[in-house]
Formats: C-alpha cells, sequence, structure tokens
C-alpha cells in the first residue's frame, strides 16, 4: 500500500499506557507516512489506574473512548467486541496495534482479524504455559490471529515457532515498557515520595498484589498477608493496593489487621513516576505483576514474585526475579536472604534498549506494501491456516 498508512492502537488497562506510550510518540513523528488514532476501551477507569498514566506519561487524550468499564471477563470481552467492531468500521483503518495480554487487547484483536484488518501484536510471545492465567489465554488467541508480531525476547520468538507462527511474521523488537522507563527515569528521580513517606533508599520493600489466584481466594490471601507482616517486622514495606486486591481485602476482614501493622503502609495505587521512583529506590519488590518483574530486573532491584510460573523467564535467567509461588514461609525466607544482602544481581538483556518503539515502526514502514488498503482487506480471500 503506498501513502499514509492509518493506524489505530488500543489501550485499556494500566499496563497497556506505558506500552503504547513510546509507540505513539514514534508515530507522531512521521506525519507524512502514519496517521495514529488512539482508542481507549474504558476496562480501566479510575483517575489513579488510568487518567495520571496519560498525563505523566504524555499520552494524547484517546481519540475515542469505548467506556466499557469492570465486568465478568466474557461480558467486559464482550462489550470491547462490540464497541470496537463499530470504530473499525468507521475509520477504516489499516492497521490494528494491540499491545500485552489483556481483555482489551484479545477482544479488539478478535475484531480486527474478523474485519480482515491487519493486526500487530506488541509484546508477542510471551508463555507462562499456564491456562488458569486469563492473561495466557489472551497471548495465545491474540498471537494466533495477528499478521506481525514484535516479540520482546529471542525465547518469544521461539514460543510462536513452536506454535506453527512463520518466521516471516515475527519481529524481534524489544522490550517497549522499557523504552518508557528509560524516558522517565530522570524525571521519577525528582519525586520526593520516598522521604515524603518516610522512608529511607534502600530501606523499605515495594509490594504489588492483584491477580486473581492471589486475591480473590480469602485463604490464599491471608497466608500472604501473614508472610508481609512477618518480612515488615524487619523491613518497613509499603504497598499500593489495586481496588481488586482492597475489596477482597475488606470483605475478608484482613484490610485493618494489615493497614494497622507496625512497619506496613498501605497506600492508594502510585502514578507512574512515583512507582517508578520507589521501585527504584527499594531493597526488594514483592510482586505477582507482570512488567514489574521485568522493570526490576532493568533497574537490578531483587524481585520476589509470587507466582509459580512466569511468561518472563529471562527475567530469572538473566535478570533479579526469583519466583517464591505462594508459600508463607518460602516468600518470608527468600525475603530475609535479601534483607541480609544475598539478593541475585542480575544483568542486561538484549533489545531492552529504549530503541524499540523506534524499530517497531522502521518495521512497519519496511512492511508497508504488504499491508492492504480497507477496500483490498474487504475483496481479499482470507488466507487458509
Ligand atoms: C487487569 C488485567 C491484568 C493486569 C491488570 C493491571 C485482564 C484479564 N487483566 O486486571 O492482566 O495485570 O489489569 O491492573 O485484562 N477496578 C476498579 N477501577 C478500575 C479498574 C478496575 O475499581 O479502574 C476493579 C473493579 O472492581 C474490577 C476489578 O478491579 O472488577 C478488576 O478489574 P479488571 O479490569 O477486570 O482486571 P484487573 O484485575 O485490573
Amino acid at each position: 500500500m503506498s501513502g499514509k498508512l492509518k493506524v489505530v492502537g488500543v489501550v485499556g488497562a494500566r499496563p497497556n499506557f506505558m506500552k503504547i506510550a513510546p509507540l505513539a510518540s514514534e508515530l507522531e513523528k512521521h506525519p507524512g507516512d502514519f496517521e495514529f488514532v488512539l482508542v481507549h476501551t474504558g476496562q480501566h477507569y479510575d483517575p489513579l489506574m488510568n487518567d495520571i498514566f496519560f498525563s505523566q506519561l504524555g499520552i494524547r487524550k484517546p481519540d475515542i473512548h469505548l467506556g466499557v468499564g469492570s465486568a465478568s471477563h466474557a461480558e467486559q470481552t464482550a462489550k470491547i467486541m462490540l464497541g470496537f467492531e463499530k470504530v473499525a468500521l468507521e475509520l477504516a483503518p489499516h492497521l490494528v496495534v494491540v499491545v500485552g495480554d489483556v481483555n482489551s487487547t484479545v477482544a479488539s484483536a478478535l475484531v480486527a482479524a474478523k474485519l480482515g484488518i491487519t493486526l500487530a501484536h506488541v509484546e508477542a510471545g510471551l508463555r507462562s504455559r499456564d491456562r488458569r492465567m486469563p492473561e495466557e489465554i489472551n497471548r495465545i488467541v491474540t498471537d494466533a490471529l495477528s499478521d506481525i508480531l514484535f516479540t520482546p525476547t529471542p525465547l518469544a520468538d521461539e514460543n510462536l515457532l513452536a506454535e506453527g507462527v512463520e518466521r516471516s511474521k515475527i519481529s524481534l523488537a524489544g522490550n517497549i515498557m522499557i523504552d518508557t522507563l528509560i524516558r522517565f527515569l530522570e524525571f521519577a528521580r525528582k519525586r520526593p515520595v520516598v522521604s515524603s513517606l518516610g522512608l529511607e533508599p534502600a530501606g523499605y520493600g515495594l509490594i504489588t498484589l492483584h491477580r486473581p489466584a492471589n486475591v480473590d481466594e480469602p485463604e490464599v490471601l491471608s497466608g500472604i498477608v501473614e508472610a508481609f507482616l512477618r518480612i515488615a517486622a524487619e523491613l518497613p514495606l509499603v504497598f499500593p493496593i489495586h481496588p481488586r486486591t482492597v475489596k477482597t481485602l475488606k470483605a475478608s476482614g484482613l484490610y485493618a489487621p494489615l493497614a494497622s501493622a507496625p512497619g506496613m503502609r498501605l497506600i492508594e495505587p502510585l502514578g507512574y513516576l512515583d512507582f517508578l521512583a520507589l521501585m527504584k529506590s527499594a531493597k526488594m519488590v514483592i510482586t505477582d505483576s507482570g512488567g514489574i518483574q521485568e522493570e526490576t530486573t532493568y533497574l537490578r532491584i531483587p524481585c520476589l514474585t509470587l507466582r509459580e510460573n512466569t511468561e518472563r523467564p529471562e527475567t530469572i535467567s538473566q535478570g533479579t526475579n526469583l519466583l517464591v509461588g505462594r508459600d508463607r514461609d518460602k516468600i518470608v525466607a527468600e525475603a530475609l536472604r535479601i534483607i541480609a544482602g544475598e539478593a541475585k544481581e542480575g544483568g542486561e538483556l538484549k533489545f531492552w534498549d529504549g530503541k524499540v518503539a523506534s524499530r517497531i515502526v522502521a518495521e512497519l514502514s519496511e512492511r508497508k506494501d504488504m499491508i492492504m488498503t480497507p477496500a483490498e482487506q474487504r475483496l481479499a480471500p482470507r488466507p487458509q491456516p
């Protein structure tokens, strides 16, 4: 296709925002080649889960907002599909770009694929091989439907090849979230959040927890809370809490004892810069997030991941990450080792270098000829698997 490529980028939930930000600004640097339209599904809507990221990361206001909000997986996915189908038909883009692995990712990928619009997935090829995680289903489906798969690591390429994805569709671009981290690290350093919370650099641990497998069952959650309380007796812990986790902590009567425990600071979800500032100066991070495993590896901060598996194994083999599952004693033992100075050191990962968005945009320019116009998309026979 010749002329300007109309690209629709879709975001919905907090971890999408730091992935679209560098791509949006890179595409906007080439107005003669690309027209970029940003669609927000509305999966996350609280100001602290949403608006603050747009303002801090300098992402422009979404051109279209679907206002979907929270619901069961089926309902949320279906609502996004209904809303995005109308938008995609109206906008008639050449390309839809989806990022990450949230419900907004898979829902918009399904719509694009069924309308025959060329689909690119940024952060393709991650696999935890645990289909109990909704994100794993989202990754598998999105990758199976995508025409261009931008991967963060060579292992992600291997995962896709093993599933039969053609090599020509895969492009090893690197970790796009690290583009954002590198760009904003200096701004984060200037944030006074560590001292405002009364903490000392390297004198506290930082916690995040929101995965359904950890927070939805009160029994599991209470074991994890007990581990936090034991660690907090040795090292102050700061815990910005996701709304899902607040709900279950309150419903199971765990919120009050946690909030009043000595050494424990429960706070509202933080914006990007304050969270980065806290992560950068922490003694350790305890998390069940996907992205934080990568960010701590880049920052060389020890990370304990409260999961049995990870779709980001390079953070273990080459980084500072360690899987500790949900076993209370194991969590405490590994935290105490870090406090005692026995932390993993980690190393550098290839292409986690701040240049991922520019590699992606260069690749899109190269592949431009293969991307069909909306009229061609409608007439083209759908390729058989
Ligand atoms: C979603 C993603 C997860 C990602 C996480 C980051 C899926 C399947 N999951 O999980 O991969 O790591 O975002 O946060 O897409 N809520 C609010 N305000 C909000 C958003 C959510 O109160 O702005 C509450 C609602 O009660 C909702 C619950 O949190 O029911 C869960 O939100 P949802 O978007 O379904 O999933 P997350 O747990 O946030």
